[in-house]
């Protein structure tokens, strides 16, 4: 017999559900069953993920490992390399695919998103499917790319075999759901069917992980910026003790602690006494703790601002969810936390336990990793943008940014676990050249990247494309990288500060001066990368390839893009932006 395991209460399930969910979990996890239930032919099933940072990924792996403790025949494949002459004869296909930018599919998903949804996609009758749509309700497009998925393969005459499920944030108890749902319909008279709650065969996390975070001692905190607006911080960080281990291109998830006065300006302002509430994970705690480490008390979202209109009577509020226009949503929430709902839109709630249901579990936050394990042993660096802006009268931080550049005073440790980040990584063959183009925070895993090819004493050219507003007081580890021009790791250092002349210069605008000679490098086969802001300045740096693509490599406009496409599936051109 195994404990249930405990399903937040944010979760969006009823208590039925939950404690269902918690039995199945539990037994999902404690078997390790490897003998497959075997009888009659195996099923065909094939996995198709997309994924941007390998949340998806992960699952997907998992399921594999899951279907081949069954009767399965179960394949897996990344939409950046899938063929999609395949789809038509496929059996059974299971999609697991998550959403970003703005409501946009992973960087590998695009091409075969883009085919499905055109007219050139082929008739899908006599395909099963089913799909797992990863996302966050918090971006306006929540689950869009899977939606589309599962919308377009119906239409395409695929049969749903299984319901969507739509992921907000934490996979584990949607994920276990879709996986117990989709397996009994491959398999509707068990036949196929792993022993009851086989599970993948890698042994149950004991180490740090995301759900048991380290309590990382902090080695230094200090601006990178000398003046001026900005304020970058470094953070570096002990992994000492941990057994945490990462690769450059990773990235270190982070919990922050929210600020203790806001916290305290919210309770002042709620119109009863604060109790004792039940936390997320399960176990209660004071209010103000729940308020100061484990809920979301930050930006608003449509879902809590629906669940606080019907306890407020405002008809403001009311006319905002009538109108459900995604506009309208955005400027509300733009620049406004929680405490802006409790003071200007009074509400009615019963106790604290009533307040703390409509709220969200307070979230990690990712951070590219800035240092080479090799080159800084049992630790871990960070290059963190600090979140700072007035609206609406208030001065108003980041959670995370502000927490790790303000908050972590008196010992504070925070809890941090290795977002592993397969898809941004450096060419496995040191001498291939590298393109690197990472304005602001972007610079962080490029920092990384050439420590690890210095370390590692790899032969391949290094070009760094780095911008900020200002050369004076925004050139990030300025020492550092003119030390890795000087000792010639660093071939070609391309500085854009946007705002020391009248005009612009961004990143891309020396892309394009310099477009001649990167053409060569990328016909001598460097590979490209590119991190940092993901709503501006990676779309223009994708056009800037593009128009360098049609100028010097006197190609068409399709041919441009069907380069760039190339060069994604070929893994030459990889982002991580956010
Ligand atoms: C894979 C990945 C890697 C990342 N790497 C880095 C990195 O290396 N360095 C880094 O600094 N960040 C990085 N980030 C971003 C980081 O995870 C956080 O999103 C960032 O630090 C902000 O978090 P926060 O908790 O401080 O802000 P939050 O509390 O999440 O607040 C951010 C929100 O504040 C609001 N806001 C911000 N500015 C304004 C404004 N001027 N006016 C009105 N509203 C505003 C917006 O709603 C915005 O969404 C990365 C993200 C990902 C996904
Ligand atoms: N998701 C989140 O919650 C979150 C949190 C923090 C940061 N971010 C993103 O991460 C980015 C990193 O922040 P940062 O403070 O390090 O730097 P940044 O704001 O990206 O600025 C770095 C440099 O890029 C320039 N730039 C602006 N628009 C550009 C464009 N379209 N193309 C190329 N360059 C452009 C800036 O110039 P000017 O400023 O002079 O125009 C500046 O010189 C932010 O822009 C933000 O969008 C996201
Ligand atoms: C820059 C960025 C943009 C995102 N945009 C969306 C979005 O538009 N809609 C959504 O539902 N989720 C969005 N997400 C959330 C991701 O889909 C979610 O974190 C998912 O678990 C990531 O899975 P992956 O690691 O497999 O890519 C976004 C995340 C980031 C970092």
């Amino acid at each position: 017999m195994v404990s249930p395991i405990q399903i937040p209460n944010d979760a969006p399930f009823t208590p039925e559900q939950r404690a269902w969910l918690g039995e199945f979990l539990a037994k999902f996890l404690a078997s390790d069953s490897s003998a497959p239930v075997a009888s009659g032919p195996s099923v065909p099933v094939t996995i198709l993920y997309g994924s941007q940072t390998g949340t998806s990924e992960g699952l997907a792996k998992k399921l594999l490992k899951t279907l081949k403790k069954g009767n399965f025949e179960p394949e897996i494949q990344d939409m950046g390399s899938y063929d999609p002459a395949r789809f038509p004869n496929e059996k059974n296909l299971l999609v697991i695919t998550s959403t970003y930018g703005d409501g946009e599919p992973p960087d590998s998903a695009v091409a075969l998103h883009g085919l499905l949804m055109s007219d050139a996609a082929p008739r899908l009758d006599g395909v099963s499917f089913s799909v797992l749509a990863l996302g966050d309700s918090g971006y306006p497009d929540f689950c869009k790319c899977g939606i589309e998925f599962d919308t377009r393969l119906e239409a395409l005459g695929g049969q749903r075999i299984f319901q969507r499920i739509d992921v907000d944030v934490d996979p584990d108890a949607p994920f276990a759901e879709w996986s117990k749902g989709v397996i009994a319909a491959l398999s509707p008279n068990g036949s196929a069917a792993p022993a009851a709650g086989a599970a993948p065969s890698e042994p149950a996390e004991t180490g740090y992980s995301k759900k048991n975070p380290f309590p990382s001692q902090v080695l230094k905190n200090y601006n990178l910026n000398q003046g001026g607006d900005k304020e970058t911080h470094q953070i570096e960080l002990s992994l000492t003790g941990s057994e945490l281990s990462y690769e450059v291109g990773d990235a270190l998830g982070v919990y922050p602690v929210n600020s203790a006065s806001v916290v305290d300006e919210i309770i002042a302002a709620l119109p009863f006494k604060a109790g004792e509430v039940p936390l997320p994970d399960g176990g209660e705690t004071s209010l103000r703790d729940a308020l100061i480490h484990h809920y979301d008390i930050g930006t608003l979202n449509k879902s809590i601002i629906q669940k606080w209109q019907q306890r407020s009577g405002s008809p403001f509020l009311r006319s905002l969810v009538e109108a459900d226009d995604k506009k309208a949503w955005e400027t509300f929430c733009w620049g406004r936390d929680l405490i802006d709902l409790v003071l200007d839109y009074p509400a009615d709630f019963s106790d604290s336990e009533d307040f703390v249901s409509i709220l969200k579990r307070l979230q990690p936050r990712l951070y590219s990793i800035a240092s080479s394990p090799r080159a800084h042993e049992g630790e871990v660096h960070l290059c963190v943008s600090v979140v700072r802006y007035k609206s609406f009268g208030r001065q108003r931080g980041g959670v995370c940014s502000t927490f790790l550049a303000d908050r972590m005073t008196d010992g504070v440790k925070p809890g941090v676990y290795v977002h592993s980040n397969k898809a941004f990584r450096l060419p496995e063959n040191g001498e291939t050249p590298v393109i690197m183009v990472g304005p602001g925070t972007g610079i962080a895993p490029f920092r990384a990247f050439l420590e690890e090819r210095k370390v590692t004493g790899s032969k391949g050219r290094n070009w760094l494309f780095f911008g900020n507003p200002y050369r004076a007081t925004d050139f990030l580890y300025e020492d550092e990288l003119t030390g890795f021009v000087n000792d010639g790791t660093l071939q070609k250092l391309s500085l854009a500060w946007s705002r020391d002349q009248k005009e612009k210069i961004y990143v891309q605008h020396l892309m394009l001066q310099n477009g001649a000679e990167l053409w060569a490098w990328l016909n001598d086969g460097a590979a490209f990368y590119v991190c940092g802001d993901a709503s501006r300045m990676a779309k223009d740096v994708d056009q800037a390839l593009h128009q360098i693509a049609q100028e010097h490599g006197k190609l068409s406009g399709d041919d441009a893009a069907a380069f760039i496409a190339q060069l994604k599936k070929e893994k030459r051109y990889l982002r991580d932006v956010y």
